[in-house]
């Protein structure tokens, strides 16, 4: 049987972008092969594509951190999972394909029936946000919170998980993505044209409790003055270093680590500031790596919330794998609200 997949052979825009027909992979021992039913698009993907992501694979290879599929073949000695059953899995790269082997021990069964595309909107875009809420800034009821890029993938999974939480959340975002924000029980504050950290302190007088910031660079400061005093900033990302979906900076060259490694210099930086306030980065990477039972446990509750109707990822656009490459230019571009998911193999019920 033929297969189609992504497949990336050199560092840079979204032209690199390619696809290849071939065999399907046949599962070694300990894996299963996935029928891809909904494959997630995100910031992380385009990070990775430009070279610049600490999860950057080597070239050439098949984007996409995580999936939502169906079991089509069982490799020798699985146990506790079947044919046809359904699951999720986040291996960082690879999900951009209509079949992919992935071993058992990374698999997250999936209840029947639920919409693959919105499932597969809660494995890194909902893990990431419940972890940071609960895990990283230990939030608690009555709690004043501040996302940045709240209409986004992440941002608006952040909302939704803030309110059950009885978190009441600000989110900068631009004049576009102001109603779903306010839709989503978050009080917006449009970051092209505001001052947030000034907007915070008119609105929440001493400031936050925990400010998200995946924007990086200097902005880390400016979340820093949005907090009160006691707080903590949870620092995730550095889309201040794109433009337009391509890296800013070509003069330094491609580096996976350098700007994680920034990001490590703001946190040592913060110890020598002023005032109780702490900044400590989240991964989640390495949560899944050092702390597995917890990402099983978070993608579950998850998964459970999602099944009961107490979450509903917005998903911004559901795309054919050919038109991968068109994903990454409409992230790119920004304005998108929620999640784009690519559906390998056809549409699947909503
Ligand atoms: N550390 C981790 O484990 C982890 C995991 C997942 C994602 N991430 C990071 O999370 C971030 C968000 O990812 P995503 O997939 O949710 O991206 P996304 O869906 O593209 O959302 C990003 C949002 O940020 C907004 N934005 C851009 N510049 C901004 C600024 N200066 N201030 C406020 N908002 C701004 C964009 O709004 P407009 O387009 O309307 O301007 C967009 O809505 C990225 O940095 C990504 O790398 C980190």
């Amino acid at each position: 049987m033929r297969h189609k997949r992504i497949l990336v052979t050199r560092y840079g825009g979204p032209e690199v972008i390619g696809a290849i027909e071939e065999d399907v992979p046949a599962p070694k021992a300990r894996e299963v092969r996935v029928k891809v039913l909904a494959a997630g698009v995100g910031l992380p993907d385009i990070l990775a594509r430009e070279g610049v992501h600490p999860e950057t694979p080597r070239l050439p290879y098949t984007p996409g951190w995580d999936l939502v599929g169906s079991i089509d073949e069982l490799g020798e000695g699985v146990t506790g999972f079947e044919l046809h059953q359904t699951v999720a899995a986040m291996p960082i790269h690879g999900c951009y394909a209509q079949y992919v082997c992935i071993p058992q021990r990374k698999l997250v069964a999936v209840s029947e029936g639920l919409d693959a595309a919105e499932a597969v909107a809660v494995v890194l875009n909902y893990v990431t946000a419940y972890q940071m809420l609960h895990r990283s800034a230990k939030a608690r009821s009555g709690q004043r919170m501040l996302i940045h890029g709240a209409s986004g993938g992440v941002g608006s999974a952040m909302l939704q998980l803030a309110k059950l939480a009885g978190v009441e959340m600000y989110g900068t975002c631009s004049a576009e993505g102001a109603p779903v924000v306010r839709d989503l029980g978050g009080i917006p504050i449009d970051y092209k044209n505001a001052d947030f950290v000034k907007e915070i302190h008119r609105l929440a007088g001493d400031g936050v409790d925990a400010v998200f910031d995946g924007i990086g660079g200097a902005n880390l400061w400016r979340s820093r003055d949005a907090l009160r005093e006691g707080g903590r900033v949870v620092t995730y990302g550095f889309q201040s270093k794109m433009r337009g979906g391509r890296m800013a900076v070509r003069s330094k060259g491609r580096h996976p680590i350098r700007e994680s490694a920034e990001i490590g210099g703001f946190i040592f930086r913060n110890w020598f500031k002023p005032g109780r306030k702490s900044m400590v980065p989240y991964s989640i990477q390495w949560f899944m790596r050092f702390k597995p039972a917890w990402f099983r446990h978070d993608l579950r509750t998850l998964l459970d919330l999602l099944r009961e109707g107490r979450i509903k990822p917005l998903i911004a656009e559901r795309l054919p794998l050919e038109e991968a490459r068109r994903a990454h230019e409409m992230l790119g571009a920004g304005g998108v609200i929620g999640k784009i998911v690519l559906l390998p193999n056809g549409c699947v019920s909503r």
